[in-house]
């Protein structure tokens, strides 16, 4: 069967070997295939008969939602994998999330308050427990809806950010939450100022470096700060193509095996307690936004690599760096 007539369709599509080989993909299927790449996931052909061996045709990726399906299984699987438009959507698209935000915060704010009360004329330590376990709580909804809100209205400014007031900011934050974790960076390349929303830039990083505290607990984290000469992003405002800052957050924790590789980026996805399973969504908002990506590396018993590519986009005449 020819597959020429689906080189160019909206859609991805696949042909996959009963062994799990990718025999053809399309362009769209290729694009897939690198954003799945770029999770650890790079045996797509035997993700894909996984998913089908097991009846769950619909799997996630920050940029959706998609369905798979098989469409020939004769000789060869050969598989439709088509984006759900209605979940790609943005989730401001869907529901004002202003007013979803006020509605919860409203009775909310009544919760909280009642607790406060409860907790102040509480005759016994368990009552005044219970009364703080519910404002406890309540605080997490609060900053869940925060996060909701910061992801379906993120906007970015760029401007020159001091490199290094912006690391020892980070630095001191990080300090002060855990303690027991020295955070390294190391600078290459004498670069001293970079282009990026600073506060948005921040929260990408401090999240990241966040989960990488959380997974190793104690000792050092390295941080390597970057130029990729390799990686080109052509900047239209500059008229011109720039090289990519490159991030490298790495720790010596557990590391992560496929099934929460494959999950990383899902809203609300966490192992722990006490996540929100937003931080790496957020992160991830933010580096898009600046035009840029994240990439993981991660070996289960070893650790994890975190890269954040960014455009570095402060022009040579500055004299400052690429
Ligand atoms: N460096 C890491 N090492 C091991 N697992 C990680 C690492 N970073 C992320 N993860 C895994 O990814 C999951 C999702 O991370 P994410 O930051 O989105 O949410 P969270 O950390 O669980 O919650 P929150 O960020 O709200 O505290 C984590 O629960 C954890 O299982
Ligand atoms: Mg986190």
């Amino acid at each position: 069967m020819s597959h020429k007539k689906f080189e160019d369709v909206p859609f991805a599509f696949f042909t996959v070997s009963k062994d799990g080989k990718v025999k053809y993909a399309n362009f769209q299927a290729e694009l897939l295939m690198d954003e799945m790449s770029a999770f650890g996931i790079r045996r797509f052909g035997e993700f894909l008969l996984g998913k089908i061996n097991g009846d769950n045709l619909v799997f996630k990726t920050p940029r959706g939602t998609y369905g798979i399906k098989v469409i020939n299984s004769r000789k060869d699987y050969e598989f439709f994998v088509i984006a759900l438009d209605e979940f790609n959507q943005p989730l401001g698209d869907i529901m004002d999330i202003s007013s979803l935000q006020h509605e919860i915060k409203n009775p909310l704010t009544v919760i909280d308050g009642t607790a406060q009360i409860i907790a102040a004329k509480a005759k016994n330590e368990y009552i005044e427990k219970c009364a703080g376990i519910i404002q406890k709580e309540s605080g997490r909804i609060k900053s869940i809806l925060g996060n909701i809100h910061m992801l379906s209205e993120m906007t970015v400014t760029f401007d020159e950010v001091d490199l290094e007031s912006f690391i020892n900011e980070l630095r001191d934050s990080i300090k002060i939450v855990y303690s027991k974790i020295e955070v390294r960076f190391r600078v290459l390349r004498n670069l001293t100022v970079i282009r990026a929303d600073r506060e948005k830039l921040f929260m990408a990083l401090s999240n990241i470096l966040k989960n990488a505290c959380e997974a190793q607990g104690e000792g050092d984290i390295e941080v390597e700060v970057s130029i990729d000469p390799t990686i080109k992003y052509m900047d239209k405002e500059m008229d011109r193509a720039c090289s990519m800052l490159r991030i490298v957050i790495s720790d010596s924790g557990p590391g992560m095996d496929e099934q929460v590789m494959e999950r990383l980026f899902t809203p609300f996805f966490t192992t722990k307690n006490r996540g929100t399973g937003l931080g790496l969504i957020i992160a991830k908002e933010a580096i898009d936004k600046h035009h840029g990506r994240i990439e993981v590396n991660s070996v289960k018993g070893k650790g994890t690599d975190f890269l954040v590519y960014i455009p570095s986009r402060i022009h040579p005449a500055s004299g400052r760096q690429n």
